[in-house]
C-alpha cells in the first residue's frame, strides 16, 4: 500500500501548496471501502484558499490524472477519494508478501537510529505481578515493532533489585527465614517474609530501624548484607527467567537498579555542582517548583539513595552508552509523576535529550474471576495465571479437536497467546477487565480467534500439496477477495501507527480485522473446489494471509500453531 500512498501524495503535491510529509500525515483511511482507499480532507486547504472544502475537492478531482496507480480519484463532499487500481494493488500486494516473507511490512526508515526500551522490571523478592506482565508484553511488542521499522532496539530490564526493601528482607530472613524453603520457592518465601515483616513492624517499631541499618550496610558493601542480597537476587531472577521463557521474552541487558550503585555518587555530585540540589530537612532534593511538580528526592536524611536517584543515573548512563534517539519507559500509569520529575531534572541539568525520553504508561488489569485473585493477600502470581490459561485451553482443545497431535504444546501456545492478547488487544491506557471465558473465546476478539484463522489457512494449504505457488492476481475480483487484499496491503501502515502511538493494540486490532476478512472470504469463496486457475489464485491469497497473520502474531509475541 505504501507505493500507492506515495503516489497519492505525489499527485496531490503537484496541485496543493503543502509539502509531501504534511500531505502524507493528512491522508486518511475512509471508514467504508465504497469511499476509496485513501481520502484527502480539504478543510485545511479551504482555510488557506478561503474557499469551500467541497469546491476544492471537486476542483482537485478535475485536475488529477489517476492512472496508472488509481482507477479513479473522486470528490465526495469535502473529501477527495482515491481508488487504487485493483489489479495493480492485488498484484503488488501479493508479490510484496511473497518476496518479503517473514519480513513483509518491515522498513528501513529507522536505520542508524536507536530506541532504548525499558520494560518488565519486576522487583526482586516480590512476585512477578500482572502489572509487570503488562510492561513485559507491551515492551516486547514495541521492541519488535521498532525493529521492523529498522531501528536498533535495546531492551533493558531495570530490575528492582535495590532499595530499602532489602534491609527489611534481610532482617526478616535472619529472624524467620528458612534456607531450604528459600532455595525451593524463593519468591514465595521472600514474599512471605516481606509480608510478615510489615505485620510485625506495626507493633515492633524497632524493626524499621533495624531494616534501615541493614540497607545502609548493604549500600556500604558489608559482606554479610551483600551475600544475602545476592542470594535473594539470584534465586528470584531464576524464577523470573522461567516466566520470560514461557512468554518468549528476551532482553539485551539486565541492568537493574543495583547496577548503578557505584555511579550514584557521581550523579549526585553532578547535580550538586550545577547548583540544582539543596538540603531540606536533612535530605537532598531538587526543587521542581518552576515545573509545578513536587521536589525530586535524591538522598534521604540517613544517606540512602532512592529509586529516582537510580533512574537519573541510569538515564545518563544509557544516553552515554547507546546514544539513543528515543527512550521508552514502559511502566504503569501510577508512576507518571515519577517520570515527570525525572525528565524535569534531566532538563534542568541541561540535557537536550531529555525530550527523547517518553513514559509509555498503561492501566490496570482487574480479574473478574475471584479464584485467580489471591494466593497470598491481593497479589496475582503470573505463573498461576499462565498455568491456568494453558489448562483451560487444553480443555477447549480436548473438546474441539481431540485428535490433535502435540495437544499440550498447542494448549500452552493458545493459553499464553490468549493472556498476551487480553493485554495487547486493548488500548494500553485503559484498564482491563480480565475474564477467562472472554479471553479464550474462539469466536470473540481474541488470540485464539486469530490463531484459528491462521490454522485454517494452514489446513487449506495442506490440502493442496499439488499447488506450485503460481497464481493470477487478475482473477481475484470478488468483493471479499478485494477486501482481504486491501487489508493485507495495510499491514505496513498498522506497524507505523503502532510505533507512532506506542500502541501494540494497533497491530492487535489489525489482526482481528484481517482474521475477520479472511473468514468472510473463506465462507464466500470456495478455494479447493474452484476451477483450476481460480483455485490457484485463491490459494495464493490464502498463503499471503497466512504469512501476514504469522508476521503480526509474532510481532505481538503470540505463537501461530499450524493446527489447533
Ligand atoms: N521496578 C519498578 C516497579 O516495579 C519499575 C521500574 C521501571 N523502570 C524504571 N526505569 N523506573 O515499580
Amino acid at each position: 500500500m505504501e507505493k500507492f500512498l506515495a503516489e497519492a501524495v505525489s499527485l496531490l503535491a503537484g496541485q496543493v501548496p503543502h509539502d509531501k510529509e504534511q500531505l502524507l500525515s493528512e491522508l486518511e483511511t475512509p471508514p467504508d471501502p465504497e469511499l476509496g482507499d485513501f481520502a484527502y480532507p480539504c478543510f485545511r486547504l479551504a482555510k488557506i484558499l478561503r474557499s469551500a472544502p467541497a469546491k476544492i475537492s471537486a476542483e482537485l478531482a478535475g485536475k488529477i490524472t489517476p492512472a496508472p496507480y488509481f482507477s479513479r480519484v473522486e470528490a465526495h463532499g469535502p473529501y477527495l477519494n482515491f481508488y487504487c487500481d485493483r489489479r495493480l494493488l492485488t498484484a503488488e500486494t501479493l508479490s510484496g508478501i511473497f518476496a518479503g516473507k517473514e519480513r513483509y511490512g518491515w522498513k528501513d526508515r529507522g536505520f542508524g537510529r536507536t530506541v532504548v526500551i525499558d520494560f518488565s522490571a519486576p522487583n526482586i523478592a516480590k512476585p512477578f505481578g500482572i502489572g509487570h506482565l503488562r510492561s513485559t508484553v507491551i515492551g516486547q511488542a514495541l521492541y519488535r515493532i521498532y525493529q521492523a521499522l529498522g531501528f536498533r532496539c535495546i531492551g533493558i530490564n531495570h530490575l528492582g533489585d535495590w532499595g530499602t526493601q532489602f534491609g527489611k528482607l534481610i532482617v526478616a530472613f535472619l529472624r524467620w527465614g528458612d534456607a531450604q524453603h528459600l532455595e525451593e520457592k524463593p519468591i514465595e518465601h521472600l514474599y512471605d517474609l516481606y509480608v510478615r515483616f510489615h505485620r510485625a513492624a506495626e507493633t515492633d517499631t524497632a524493626l524499621e530501624e533495624e531494616a534501615r541499618a541493614w540497607f545502609l550496610k548493604l549500600e556500604n558493601g558489608d559482606p554479610e548484607a551483600r551475600r544475602l542480597w545476592l542470594l535473594f537476587r539470584t534465586l528470584s531472577l531464576e524464577e523470573f527467567k522461567r516466566v520470560y521463557t514461557q512468554l518468549g521474552v528476551q532482553f539485551d541487558y539486565y541492568q537493574g537498579e543495583s547496577f548503578f550503585n557505584e555511579m550514584l555518587g557521581d550523579t549526585v555530585r553532578l547535580v550538586e555542582e550545577q547548583g540544582l540540589a539543596k538540603v531540606s530537612e536533612g535530605a537532598l532534593i531538587v526543587s521542581l517548583d518552576e515545573d509545578g511538580l513536587p521536589p525530586c528526592l535524591l538522598r534521604k536524611q540517613d544517606g540512602a539513595t532512592l529509586y529516582a536517584t537510580r533512574d537519573l543515573c541510569a538515564a545518563i548512563y544509557r544516553q552515554r552508552m547507546f546514544n539513543f534517539d528515543r527512550m521508552l519507559y514502559v511502566v504503569g500509569a501510577d508512576q507518571a509523576l515519577h517520570f515527570q520529575q525525572l525528565f524535569a531534572v534531566l532538563k534542568k541539568m541541561g540535557y537536550q535529550w531529555a525530550e527523547k525520553c517518553v513514559h509509555v504508561p498503561f492501566g490496570l488489569i482487574r480479574f473478574k474471576d475471584g479464584k485467580m485473585s489471591t494466593r497470598q493477600g491481593t497479589l496475582i502470581f503470573l505463573e498461576d495465571v499462565l498455568a491456568r490459561a494453558s489448562e483451560l485451553a487444553a480443555g477447549i482443545i480436548a473438546e474441539k479437536n481431540p485428535k490433535l497431535p502435540d495437544k499440550e504444546k498447542v494448549a500452552g501456545q493458545v493459553g499464553i497467546g490468549a493472556v498476551i492478547f487480553a493485554d495487547l488487544g486493548n488500548d494500553r491506557v485503559k484498564d482491563i477487565e480480565f475474564e477467562w471465558e472472554k479471553v479464550l473465546d474462539f469466536s470473540g476478539e481474541t488470540a485464539p480467534y486469530i490463531q484459528y484463522a491462521h490454522a485454517r489457512t494452514c489446513s487449506i494449504l495442506r490440502k493442496a500439496p499439488d499447488w506450485d505457488g503460481s497464481y493470477d492476481a487478475a482473477l481475484l475480483t470478488c468483493p471479499e477477495e478485494q477486501q482481504l487484499v486491501s487489508t493485507l496491503a495495510r499491514f505496513g501502515q498498522a506497524i507505523e501507527r503502532a510505533a507512532e502511538t506506542y500502541k501494540p493494540s494497533v497491530i492487535a486490532r489489525y489482526l482481528i480485522e484481517l482474521a475477520k476478512e479472511f473468514n468472510k472470504f473463506y465462507h464466500q469463496c470456495p478455494v479447493l473446489t474452484a476451477d483450476s486457475l481460480r483455485r490457484a489464485s485463491r490459494l495464493g491469497l490464502v498463503a499471503a494471509t497466512r504469512q501476514v497473520l504469522q508476521n503480526g502474531l509474532s510481532m505481538l509475541g503470540i505463537a501461530a500453531p499450524d493446527e489447533m
